[in-house]
């Protein structure tokens, strides 16, 4: 939820970062910061807290009424970068706000996602006698920087060899004294966006598309691994390996629904898009990747639950359902998922020293709200997991945690599927970090967290087999979705999707279940997605392919890079990166809803709003 906002121009630089900084306060921070080029140094102001500590600080608050910008720095404000922090490496203080800068005072840097390998980067700067002065991974990219300057090199080879060295999904913007009439913004894998906008004399870099729409609507949007050198006269795009890309400007649409759509045609492809994003604002804060450290603190974890019942309806329950498997695995506590409409007329053997945790992206849902009342009724300690802030449940919660996926607005659940699977995660390495028994693997599960943006990213890539799928096969009105083990809620999911927005019937079925009923649905003209990743149930799954193929059905095939064993089993295969086994779902998700998007493309349908369903059911 990082938010960032450049300027190079005619205009002073300040009021218009800051303004911009203010368009995407809703989106969440801690802290705040600007950076700002001046004729003898980069002027660097930083705060925690809201935006008006930062105005307070540059004594700019005024022109917010309309008078004349008045500032204390020794600048000529026509360069700078701003951004909000939300903590990640580090806690929330002023050290570890951005912007950050080098030891020489030439360069600053702003920055959103997370720098994975930065314990090793950070190692050999430390040997050539860099001293670090905040505990982010942040710092380690102005090191870098500035160490390729002082071989000579101009900026944006400086930076594009700094930024061949960082794994993760990054975006960054750097200004430098060295060439003091540019702003170099990058976008590193699929987590966080980078807009540069057009203006005339001057241009304007940001994360999100509001930041900057007040100034200009003319906007490219850079992909993964593109490089741009915005000047007042213009922008250059590169990619890291040199070569020059040319893009079309987008002209942005003056309403505000277009407006926030930015690129997208849907809420739910800009939605399904900011996933990685949305994965990298829940963990924000939450995980030290060094020690894997997990802290919760709006949940009050004060004890582990003798067991946890999670309630929930749609999609958040089959987040429920994987959790399931990843907390009795991690925190060795058992959990029991159930429909929120059937628990709250069941006689659920609650006691005291138990859990309730509701899942519920809006948390008004009617159902979920009464479930977790009668857990509580009950003795339970009720937990929700929550992504609208300030909503019913997170109130009649005695704690929570948010999912800070921003809102989501498509009637079919994307992110959210996502980031409350990775709260769920976070949950359990909290609770095993808690006990004695899992203790060890519960703080080194929470360190593979840090792989989990870039993985994500890679899964939201460009990749025709999506249409093509959907060009073969989007008339057809029946599939079916099979899956094992903590895949088998994904199947349950993927059938969701397919049938909430293009209307085909789908099922979702676990794998193992197949011979008992759905087995007799197969034949050449039924297309079965089937989930086997390199997983503990692989071998499983892939007899379950056989037998789906001796009945001629059309096998999908969502298997991890590198399997050669599945090419001959599936008629189609949509491949993920390798991943750690409880984090699959999370991965194999993507697919599923990449799917559904393009099917429900091709047979006219509305996408962000389907009919017959309601974003929120606050009715039983
Ligand atoms: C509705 C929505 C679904 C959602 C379900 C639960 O049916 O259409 O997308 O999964 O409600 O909503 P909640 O806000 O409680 O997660």
């Amino acid at each position: 939820m990082c938010g960032i906002v450049g300027y190079v121009g005619k205009h002073e630089a300040a009021p218009i970062i800051v303004g911009g900084l203010r368009k995407l306060e809703y989106r969440g921070y801690d802290s705040s910061g600007i950076a700002l080029l001046g004729d003898e140094e980069i002027s660097i102001e930083r705060a925690t807290g809201k935006l008006i500590n930062l105005e307070k600080r540059l004594e700019i608050r005024d022109w917010r009424l309309g008078e004349s910008p008045i500032s204390n720095l020794q600048s000529r404000l026509s360069v700078g970068v701003g951004h909000t922090r939300w903590a990640t490496h580090g806690g929330v203080t002023e050290a570890n706000a951005h912007p950050h800068i080098s030891m020489d005072g030439d360069v600053a840097v702003v920055h959103n996602g997370i720098v994975e390998n930065f314990v090793e980067l950070r190692h050999a700067l430390v040997a050539e006698g860099v001293v670090f002065k905040s505990e982010t991974d942040t710092e380690v990219i102005v090191h870098l920087v500035a160490r390729y300057l002082k071989q000579n090199m101009d900026l944006e080879m400086a930076c594009h060899t700094a930024f061949a060295q960082l794994r993760g999904s990054e975006a960054i913007v750097v200004i430098s004294m060295r060439e003091p009439d540019k702003l170099i913004a990058a976008r590193l894998g699929n987590a966080g966006g980078v807009v540069v906008g057009l203006g005339e004399g001057e241009g304007f870099v940001a994360s999100d598309v509001p930041g900057i729409l007040e100034h200009t609507r003319r906007v490219v949007f850079l992909e993964d691994r593109e490089v741009a050198v915005v000047t007042a006269n213009g922008t250059v795009i590169r990619q890291l390996n040199g070569a020059v890309v040319h893009k079309q400007p987008h002209a942005i649409a003056w309403d505000p629904i277009s407006a926030e759509k930015g690129e997208y045609r849907h809420f739910m492809q800009k939605e399904m898009f900011e996933q990685a994003r949305a994965i990298t604002d829940t963990l924000r804060g939450r995980v030290n990747f060094e020690t894997g450290e997990v802290s919760l603190p709006e949940l009050k974890l004060e004890e582990v639950p003798s067991r946890i019942y999670t309630v929930a309806s749609g999609t958040s329950l089959h987040s429920g359902m994987v959790g399931k498997f990843i907390i009795e695995k991690l925190a060795q506590v058992s959990v029991e998922t159930d429909y929120s409409s059937e628990f709250r007329y069941r006689a659920p053997m609650i006691q005291p020293g138990m859990a309730v945790l509701g899942i519920t992206q809006s948390g008004e849902t009617a159902d979920t709200l009464a479930a977790m009342a009668s857990g509580r009724q009950q003795g339970a300690r009720v937990w929700s997991i929550v992504n609208a802030i300030g909503s019913q449940a997170e109130r009649i919660s005695d704690g929570f945690i948010p999912m800070r996926s921003g809102p989501e607005i498509s009637v079919c659940s994307t992110k959210t599927f996502v980031a409350s699977i990775v709260d769920q995660y976070l949950l359990a390495c909290a609770l095993g970090q808690m006990g004695q028994a899992k203790r060890q693997e519960a703080f080194e599960a929470a360190k593979e967290l840090t792989h989990l943006p870039n993985l994500m990213g890679r899964m939201l890539e460009a990749n025709s087999i999506y249409e093509s799928l959907a060009n073969l096969y989007h008339d057809r009105e029946h599939m079916l979705f099979l899956g094992r083990g903590i895949n088998y809620p994904v199947a349950l999911e993927g059938a969701l999707k397919l049938k909430e927005i293009s209307y085909i019937h789908a099922e979702g079925y676990p794998a193992g279940e197949m011979k008992h009923g759905p087995i007799a649905l197969i034949d050449e003209h039924m297309p079965i997605v089937c989930i086997a990743v390199r997983d503990g149930v692989y071998e499983k799954m892939v007899s379950q392919i056989e037998q789906v193929r001796a009945r001629h059905g059309i096998v999908i095939a969502v298997a991890t890079e590198g399997d050669t064993d599945i090419v001959n089993k599936a008629d189609h295969i949509i491949w993920v990166p390798k991943a750690p086994e409880l984090l699959y779902p999370v991965i194999t998700a993507i697919p599923m809803q990449r799917l559904a998007y393009e099917f429900a493309l091709r047979r006219g349908c509305d996408v962000d709003q389907p009919r017959n369903l309601a974003k929120s059911v606050t009715v039983e």
